[in-house]
């Protein structure tokens, strides 16, 4: 029987491998979990396994927060023996954190097949550590899933062999296809976020990049931008806030506006409603960037680039970086978008996909 091994340790990843760890789950496959303990804090990490009813890990390696360095060379000392007593046939990683790094390092170097779902991403921007992340994990990898066929090209270019490379859409589907019905039978934002906040009407808007977060005048300038927002639509907006951003607005004692209404991250059932109910999503989230483009509601991206410029293409999305005219004019081109547009990422059975051609080619 084949051995998978799935390795994860942000929110994102936990969201956009529970399909697949679902699918392996319904089908009796032989696998098992290694969380890196990258983000621990309940509502970055438990609640998305008690939501989403997934397995806990098997091995929580509880490395938490630190440098780069230090973050990456624990998940790497913790997975290797791991990986040498376990010895799996595949070890799935997903996107471009520091634990994708750590574990796609690992494992190729011990010769087991690394598995790279969300391959071929590019934002071109190597200050992004996400970038460096992702190129190494894509070049050390035997099995590349690509979203798209723009990121299969991408690949392509970078030299990596075709026959490695199989496009099957983006796991984020699934995880919205299968949770958005859960979410509207088992949570109501409107009745308890919402109500509480006092708000009917709002933009969500969601930050965390250290492009953005780390610079006390980035923060002040995301923050004009959002005003001179609210001042022509009044409209407020809601901010579940992420504990880099918290952490750093205290630190550099920057006053949050009285129109952004600040709450503690949440689960992914209440996170797919609030962005399901907004009138506009403001991020500089990757995975949120592609929920907004699903659930067909209009982003302004709160960067200059982005790895997902197939949400531009299909008119889902726009730049504005955190220049304060540039967030307000990409508003007024937004707020009145027709939502028309296809969604590039395929039909939600990725995850599916994506085992069953692991299992033919072993
Ligand atoms: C990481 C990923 C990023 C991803 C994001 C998802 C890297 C380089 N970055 O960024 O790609 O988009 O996760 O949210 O891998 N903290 C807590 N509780 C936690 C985890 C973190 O309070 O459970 C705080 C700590 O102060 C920590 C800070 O958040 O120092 C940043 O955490 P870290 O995992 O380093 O990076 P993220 O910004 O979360
Ligand atoms: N998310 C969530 N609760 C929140 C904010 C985000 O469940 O309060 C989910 C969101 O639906 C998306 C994922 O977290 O699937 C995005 O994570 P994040 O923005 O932290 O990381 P990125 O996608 O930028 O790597």
């Amino acid at each position: 029987m084949v051995k998978f091994s799935i390795v994860l340790g942000t929110r994102p990843e936990i969201i956009k491998l529970s399909s697949i760890i679902r699918f392996l789950e319904e089908n009796d496959e032989d696998y098992f979990i290694v969380h890196s303990g990258q983000h621990y804090s309940y509502s970055l990490d438990k609640v998305f396994f008690d939501e989403l009813e997934l397995p806990f890990a098997k091995y929580n390696l509880e490395v938490g927060s630190g440098s780069h360095a230090v973050m990456t060379s624990k998940i790497m000392v913790g997975l290797e023996k791991i990986f040498l007593d376990e010895k799996p046939d595949f070890v799935i990683v997903q996107g471009d954190t520091n634990t994708v790094l750590a574990a796609a390092l690992t494992a190729s170097k011990l010769h087991i097949p690394v598995v790279h779902v969300e391959a071929g991403l590019r934002s071109y921007d190597r200050s992004m550590p996400e970038e460096i992340n992702r190129i190494v994990a894509d070049h050390v990898s035997s099995f590349l899933f690509p979203p798209t066929v723009e990121s299969k090209n991408i690949l392509l270019k970078e030299n990596i062999s075709e026959d490695k490379i199989f496009v099957v859409g983006n796991t984020i589907v699934d995880a919205v296809l299968q949770n958005i019905v859960i979410a509207d039978k088992k949570v109501d934002v409107k009745n308890s976020i919402l109500k509480k906040l006092d708000v009917n009407d709002y933009f969500l808007l969601t930050m965390h990049r250290p492009s953005n977060v780390d610079f006390k005048n980035n923060i002040i300038n995301v923050f004009e931008g959002l005003k001179k927002v609210y001042e022509e639509f009044n409209i407020p907006f809601v901010f579940p806030i992420h504990p880099r951003t918290k952490n750093n607005i205290e630190k550099f004692n920057i006053k949050i506006p009285e129109f952004v209404k600040v709450i503690d991250p949440v689960g992914f059932l209440e996170f797919l409603q609030l962005e399901k109910n907004a009138r506009m999503i403001f991020t500089d989230s990757g995975g949120i960037q592609e929920e907004a483009c699903i659930l067909k509601v209009p982003c302004v991206t709160l960067r200059f680039n982005t790895e997902r410029p197939e949400t531009i293409a299909v008119g889902s999305n726009v730049l504005a970086g955190n220049n304060p005219d540039k967030i307000f004019e990409s508003a007024k081109l937004m707020f009145n978008k027709n939502n028309n547009w296809i969604n590039p990422f395929g039909k939600g059975d990725s995850g599916e996909r994506i085992i069953n051609i692991l299992k033919e080619k072993n």
